[in-house]
């Protein structure tokens, strides 16, 4: 079980300036060699102007720093130029797919370059249908909107203005997953930039190593271009929507048990995915929960819901007959222009668990419920059995948040202890960090364990002998910086 806190903030004091705390390998000298240079052989480079405040939006405010310049590759070929300036030259970059990593410095940068591959959105599918090939940079919205009513579905983010590249190298959830695993899982070839500016493509049977690492391993290797994802037949139909509640104790113990119970069956149903959200707004002093309910086929019998379906009083009930394109374009509940926080941690799917990280979550909460303006959110996320199948991660947890964030930090970081303190006293502790929804100060690759930790480094040396990505490239998790 994968339990993530995203904290919602507008103009909240308790957020200190971001800028201020930023690592020094952020703040690194000008790059306007380098960009004159990118200049000559891109087509898009942007400087500070009106077209770069646009180019430069991120989700999260706390992720928008200040580039000497954007570049937008439209091609492979263009990366790979890209990637080989900036490296001769020794200019630091970012790397930037959909943007929506809050930590500053993930997919931005000061005074460097940040390689922007929005432009780097085809959407195709292949001749026999059996795969899709999608540039990094297309939202996923983009990608199901134009591969819609093929006959075929394939997994990918849920809510559909993420970028397909950082989603699919740090794993993936779907609403699929419990039907075909992380999307990481489900991509049969990756094209990747390498330091030097050679393109490779890695599959199964080509440069395998680097395909194996590319599967959760994030932005260690290079520069990814293009995924191709193996798809499964759907005539498009599916079922879904959300289930909200007021919170109180009853309805919080009803869904505790539904959202243990549910994980506890989930291979049984494999159509079937389920998230439960609990959402506290401070300006408001509400609590609601709010229960994802999704079902890969619209048919009408899905006993494995009924339990959560039968849960009352219920403030709305949107789940019906859709299609994955309009689930994903609902996006209003997390939008554009506030500063965002998350950190997760994992622990095993008992209802004592559940009950305990409750406890200590609703407690956390109290000591930053006097912050005007605040959304705070938890999102309790099932990791049945039959994704672990598929997964490339065995399990762990440790909590942080942005460090500079200090009212905050310390409440968090009184979560994290109390977590994971308490987990373990009752045997459910994960070592388990989801890197998609890890804290800056949270080490999800070292989660990975020894060996997985040992192969990252192996290939990242193979395939970027120099550590481009490691130094030159400041932002992400670095797998030399495990520990
Ligand atoms: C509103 C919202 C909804 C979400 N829903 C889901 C969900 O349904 N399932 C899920 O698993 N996660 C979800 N997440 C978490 C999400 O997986 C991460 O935030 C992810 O990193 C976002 O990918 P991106 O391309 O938009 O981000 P970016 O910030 O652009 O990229 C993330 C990191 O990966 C690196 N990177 C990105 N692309 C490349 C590339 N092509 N080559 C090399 N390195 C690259 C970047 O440098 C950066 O460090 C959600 C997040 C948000 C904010
Ligand atoms: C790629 O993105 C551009 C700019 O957002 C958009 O105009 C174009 O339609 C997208 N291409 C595809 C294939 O979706
Ligand atoms: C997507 O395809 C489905 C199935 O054919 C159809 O019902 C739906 O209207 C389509 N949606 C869009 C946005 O095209
Ligand atoms: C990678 O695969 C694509 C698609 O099949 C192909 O167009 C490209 O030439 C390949 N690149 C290399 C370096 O093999
Ligand atoms: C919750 O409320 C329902 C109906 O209001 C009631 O039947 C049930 O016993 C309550 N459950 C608990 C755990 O309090
Ligand atoms: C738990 O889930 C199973 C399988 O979906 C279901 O048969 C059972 O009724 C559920 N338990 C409760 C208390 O609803
Ligand atoms: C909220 O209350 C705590 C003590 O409970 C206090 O330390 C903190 O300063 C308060 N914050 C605000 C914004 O009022
Ligand atoms: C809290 O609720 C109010 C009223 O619905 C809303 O205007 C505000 O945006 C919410 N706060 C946040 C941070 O979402």
């Amino acid at each position: 079980m994968v339990l993530k806190v995203l904290v919602l903030c507008l103009l909240c004091s308790a957020f200190a300036d971001v800028l201020a705390a930023l690592p020094a390998s952020v703040l690194a000298t000008e790059a306007q060699g380098c960009c004159n240079a990118l200049d000559n052989e891109l087509h898009r480079v942007i400087r500070p102007g009106t077209q770069y405040d646009a180019a430069n939006v991120r989700w999260s405010v706390t992720a928008m720093l200040h580039p000497t310049c954007i570049a937008q590759p439209t091609d492979t070929a263009e990366v790979a130029q890209a990637v080989k300036i900036l490296t001769a030259a020794a200019c630091p970059f970012a790397v930037k797919s959909g943007g929506h990593t809050p930590t500053p410095g993930a997919n931005d940068i000061n005074h460097g370059v940040t390689v922007d591959l929005r432009y780097i959105n085809q959407t195709t599918l292949s001749a026999d249908r059996g795969s899709v090939t999608l540039g990094v940079g297309s939202t996923w919205l983009n990608a199901y909107t134009n591969l819609n009513d093929t006959g075929v579905a394939f997994p990918g983010g849920r809510y559909g203005l993420v970028g397909v590249g950082g989603i699919t190298l740090g794993g993936g959830l779907s609403f699929f997953s419990p039907k075909v695993g992380w999307v990481a899982d489900n991509v049969v070839e990756f094209e990747v930039v390498l330091a030097s500016g050679e393109v490779v493509n890695a599959s199964s049977a080509s440069h395998s190593d680097l395909f194996r690492a590319l599967k959760g391993g994030s932005g260690n290797f290079g520069i990814v271009t293009r995924v191709e994802i193996r798809t499964f037949v759907s005539d498009g139909r599916v079922w879904g929507g959300s289930v909200a509640y007021p919170c109180t104790d009853n309805t919080t113990g009803l869904v505790l048990s539904a959202v243990n119970n549910f994980t506890t069956n989930n291979h049984l149903d494999q159509d079937a995915a389920f998230n439960s959200n609990f959402i506290y707004n401070t300006t408001t002093g509400t609590k609601e929960i709010a229960n994802t309910l999704f079902y890969a086929k619209d048919v009408a019998d899905r006993p494995i819901f009924n339990e959560a379906q039968s849960i009352q009083p219920q403030l709305a009930n949107t789940a019906a007959s859709t299609t994955i394109v309009e689930l994903a374009a609902d996006t209003a509940s997390l939008p554009y222009g506030y500063r965002y926080l998350g950190a997760t941690v994992t622990f095993k799917n008992t209802l004592k668990a559940l009950t305990t990280a409750q406890r200590i979550t609703d407690a956390v909460f109290q000591t930053v419920s006097n912050v005007t303006d605040l959304q705070f959110t938890f999102v309790y996320e099932p990791i049945p059995r039959l994704y672990t199948q598929h997964s490339l991660a065995q399990g762990g947890n440790v909590l942080g948040l942005d460090d500079t964030v200090e009212d905050l930090i310390s409440a968090f970081a009184s979560w994290a202890g109390q977590m994971e303190e308490a987990m373990s006293s009752i045997g459910a502790y994960e070592r388990f960090t989801y890197l998609n929804y890890a804290a800056s100060s949270q080490n999800p690759l070292a989660s990975y364990g020894d060996a997985n930790v040992r192969f990252l480094e192996h290939v990242a040396t193979r395939y970027d002998p120099e550590g481009v990505f490691q130094t030159l490239v400041p932002g992400g998790f670095k797998i030399s910086k495990v520990g």
